[in-house]
């Protein structure tokens, strides 16, 4: 629908930029801090030198100066549930409590909201050796005593706060989860068990943050994403709608409505997946909603349907952890009408809008963006200049969307670019750079990790100098 564009981004527009603990602060092992999932599988790793990443942990004053010259309005950054409780919970350390407190105190003084994410996948590894992490129902124990003592102690200056990155990502991934089970069908039954506790988790958390916190604002970060039909035929409709239940829309019913849908939870029975749920957990659920959804979006699919068959019956999984395909509902084909990142994902800005309009007709919730950029090879151009122009079309195009979506009155609260600057991608090192800040390594060769800013630091500051207003 073509509209009058009279609205603007809102004058309290959060302008923000994203991190996480571990792919920026490196000091792994550093000032008391225990281990985590991510530590176990990358200190050995072969992809990238994780154990510095960006040496955020003891550069932090210089990156949040540099913020600061970006005019960033807030700063999205995840704490390192190690760097607290380094056996998971019991004894503090306060080494890593005091880092938070100075990393808070000085956004603050340069006028920058924080946005705190509690948990974003480096898991405390003793937590998975004592019981099994996640998969255990214990785990929710551990994690809402864990939150409850970040709001105690940074709930005087922290107003708003995410609960678990992308646990759709964590059930499926067992590095993640810190399981080794080798059954492929005993890992993936176990994931989706994880996946209700987080749930539970997130709502007896989300209940004891409304008693200690009844100003601020919590929610969830999950990623999303539209699944598109590859044809009109209606059986390929029918499977992007169920690729998008099985996929995303899943998850934040249990976190918005508080309950399985009914195909959902069949489609659970007929693979066998089905996780125990207590007598109390949909009560929990249905009453601790969160104050917001916060989204994670790079790219979409499109996909077809895909029967299945004596060979290929149904639950088969076709790729790697996050399936291409699922025989009986859909297979992934390539969308001709997108580019694509050097990775492959399909760049999509008309893509979010359609996201934010589809979350805010299922939930009615207000929605943060809390990662959106592009992954891409920068060069390091005369050791002093990243000509990013790529990086500026993606973001713009992005932000124009936000704003078209600001124009049909969806409560878009904020933006925050993944990422503020470079740090270690989930899976392909320092060779992915997201960052608006460069940081002068290489995979293995920690150079002098001096930071350096790209073309595409000096346009978003102008983007959040004018709200948004020029994007040129
Ligand atoms: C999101 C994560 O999944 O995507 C980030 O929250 C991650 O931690 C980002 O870095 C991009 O993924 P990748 O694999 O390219 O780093």
């Amino acid at each position: 629908m073509q509209l009058i564009v009279n609205k603007k981004f809102p004058d309290n527009f959060l302008w923000g930029a994203a991190t996480s603990s571990f792919q920026v602060e490196g000091a792994w092992n550093d000032d008391g801090k225990g281990l985590s999932v991510i530590d176990m599988k990358k200190k050995d790793s072969t992809i990238t030198d994780f154990t510095v990443a960006s040496d955020h942990y003891h550069m932090y004053k210089k990156d949040i100066k540099l913020m600061a010259e970006l005019g960033l309005k807030a700063y999205r950054f995840s704490v390192a549930w190690t760097r607290i409780f380094p056996n998971g919970r019991g004894e503090i350390n306060k080494k890593g409590v005091e880092f938070y407190n100075n990393l808070i105190n000085e956004l603050l003084k340069y006028g920058i909201e924080p946005i705190l994410t509690i948990y974003h996948f480096d898991y405390p590894q003793k937590l998975v050796e004592e019981y099994g992490g996640w998969i255990s129902r214990k785990s929710i124990e551990d994690y809402v005593n864990y939150a409850c003592f970040l709001f105690k102690t940074f709930g005087d200056r922290v107003k708003y706060w995410l609960t678990i990155n992308e646990q759709d990502h964590v059930m499926r991934m067992p590095y993640r989860l810190g399981i080794k089970e080798k059954d492929k069908k005993v890992a993936e039954k176990l994931g989706y068990q994880a996946c209700h506790n987080m749930c539970v988790a997130t709502a007896k958390t989300i209940e004891n943050f409304r008693k200690l916190l009844p100003r601020c604002k919590i929610g969830p970060a999950v990623s999303y994403s539209m699944v598109y039909p590859a044809t009109n035929k209606p059986e390929d409709i029918l499977a992007s709608r169920d690729c998008m239940l099985v996929r995303y829309n899943y998850l934040l019913d249990l976190h918005c409505k508080g309950k399985y849908s009914p195909p959902y939870w069949k489609y659970l029975q007929d693979r066998n997946l089905t996780p125990t749920i207590y007598e109390n957990d949909e009560k929990l659920l249905t009453e601790n909603k969160p104050d917001f959804i916060g989204i994670n979006y790079y790219a979409t699919s499109t996909v077809r349907y895909f029967p299945a068959t004596d060979e290929n019956p149904i639950g088969t999984k076709f790729g790697k952890l996050l399936p291409e395909g699922e025989s009986g509902i859909y297979m992934k084909i390539r969308n001709d009408n997108l580019k694509t990142t050097d990775w492959g994902w399909e760049i999509d800005p008309i893509g979010l809008r359609l996201c934010l309009k589809e979350l805010y007709d299922r939930y009615e919730l207000p929605l943060l963006i809390t990662e959106n950029g592009l992954g891409a090879h920068d060069k390091l151009e005369n050791n002093e200049i990243v000509n990013d122009d790529y990086r500026i079309d993606y973001l713009r195009q992005h932000i124009e969307q936000v704003k078209l979506a600001i124009n049909e009155d969806i409560p878009v609260i904020g933006y925050c670019v993944w990422s503020f600057m470079d740090l270690v991608s989930g899976h392909d090192g320092f060779d992915k750079r997201y960052g608006l800040v460069y940081v002068n390594r290489e995979d293995f060769d920690l150079k002098d990790l001096r930071r350096i800013k790209k073309k595409s630091f000096y346009w978003y500051k102008r983007v959040i100098e004018t709200n948004g207003e020029k994007l040129y």
